[in-house]
């Protein structure tokens, strides 16, 4: 019996010596451990040995039986071992590698400008509202104290989508719709894009706007002229010279051009070609709300004052970055853009 275990033994062990995977030990643990298997049926025939055998037997059983275990379990853990040592040198990665770089984007030179600009008047108070960017006749001019026949109509070039719906030619129509759905006091600035069927080196048929209205009782041409040499100097500098030149727009009374000191050539005498030689650059339009806009709206104009703004976001850019082309910004040209 003892020599038939040895054999067992010694069996079971070359046999797992050849195994090659799970597969392999499971039929290897199956013919000597299994409920059948070889080794079980000597442990299950103990019993009838003779009773001094039985002991020695069972233990010497026993031992082989937890020797083949100890050995099945000790074959995994090696496979597994290796198995991980191949699978992390097979997905090392060097963590010291620089990475792949990615290219920055950067901000628009106009969003830049419009940035800032909204910036500069939200700090003083004013709230942004917007509109739509197809108006009806009556919001974009009637309203607007521009009536059907009026020559100011000629000084737009409207893009007419149907017979009474334009794109807008300028943020005005915005006040309208502001006023229209609520009451004073107001301070708002309306950033916008515009259109207008013109296209040289200074106007491009699409462009970005900035309106701004402040109405409330007693508003007066002292708060247009405090808030608007505010947004000048915060923009461009403290000691830029700024001035108010009398003009006329037909939502406006009175109305004022705002120019300042030639930021190319510091304003000298003889000026430059940008200024073309006058020293001054106009920098935005501006005005008393005119009383027919009050109507139009149903504000009463002898109970409200206010003044109204309008700035091309182009230009002030143009001047900030010393741009002298404004079909650059829209033309995409990364060598241009990428100077921003
Ligand atoms: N809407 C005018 C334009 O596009 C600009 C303007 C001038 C707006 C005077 C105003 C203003 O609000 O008061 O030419």
């Amino acid at each position: 019996m003892e020599s038939e275990l040895a054999r067992l033994r010694d069996e079971a062990l070359a046999a797992l010596d050849t195994c090659r995977d799970d597969a392999d030990i499971e039929a290897l643990r199956v013919r000597f451990l299994g409920r059948k298997g070889e080794l079980t049926g000597v442990l299950r025939g103990i019993g009838e040995l003779p009773v001094e055998q039985r002991r020695v037997i069972g233990e010497t059983a026993n031992q082989i039986k937890t020797l083949v275990e100890e050995r099945i379990v000790a074959l995994r853990t090696r496979w597994q071992e290796e198995q991980r040592a191949r699978s992390l040198a097979a997905e090392r990665i060097d963590i010291t590698i620089p990475g792949n770089q990615r290219p920055y984007g950067s901000l628009h030179p106009l969003l830049q400008a419009l940035d800032d600009t909204v910036a500069i008047f939200t700090a003083m108070g004013f709230e942004v509202a917007r509109g739509p960017d197809i108006e009806d006749d009556y919001h974009n001019f009637a309203a607007l104290n521009i009536p059907a026949d009026h020559p100011a109509r000629e000084m737009q070039d409207t893009f007419f989508i149907a017979p009474e719906v334009v794109l807008r030619t300028h943020t005005s129509p915005v006040q309208i719709r502001v006023m229209e759905s609520r009451q004073p006091p107001l301070q708002i600035i309306v950033p916008g894009t515009v259109y207008r069927c013109d296209d040289d080196v200074t106007h491009s048929p699409m462009f970005v706007q900035l309106e701004g209205l402040m109405i409330g009782k007693d508003i007066c041409f002292a708060h247009l002229k405090g808030v608007l040499t505010a947004f000048v100097h915060t923009m461009f500098g403290p000691d830029t010279p700024v001035r108010f030149r009398p003009s006329y727009f037909p939502f406006t009374e009175p109305s004022a051009e705002v120019d300042m000191g030639c930021v190319i050539c510091g304003g000298r005498d003889t000026g430059c070609a940008v200024c073309k030689g006058s020293g001054w650059l106009e920098v935005l339009g501006s005005g008393m709300v005119h009383p027919n806009v009050f109507r139009a709206v149903g504000y009463d104009p002898e109970q409200v004052s206010g003044f109204a703004f309008g700035m091309g976001i182009d230009r002030i850019s143009m001047l900030r970055y010393g741009i002298d082309d404004i079909r650059l910004f829209y033309q995409n040209d990364l060598r241009f853009l990428r100077q921003f």
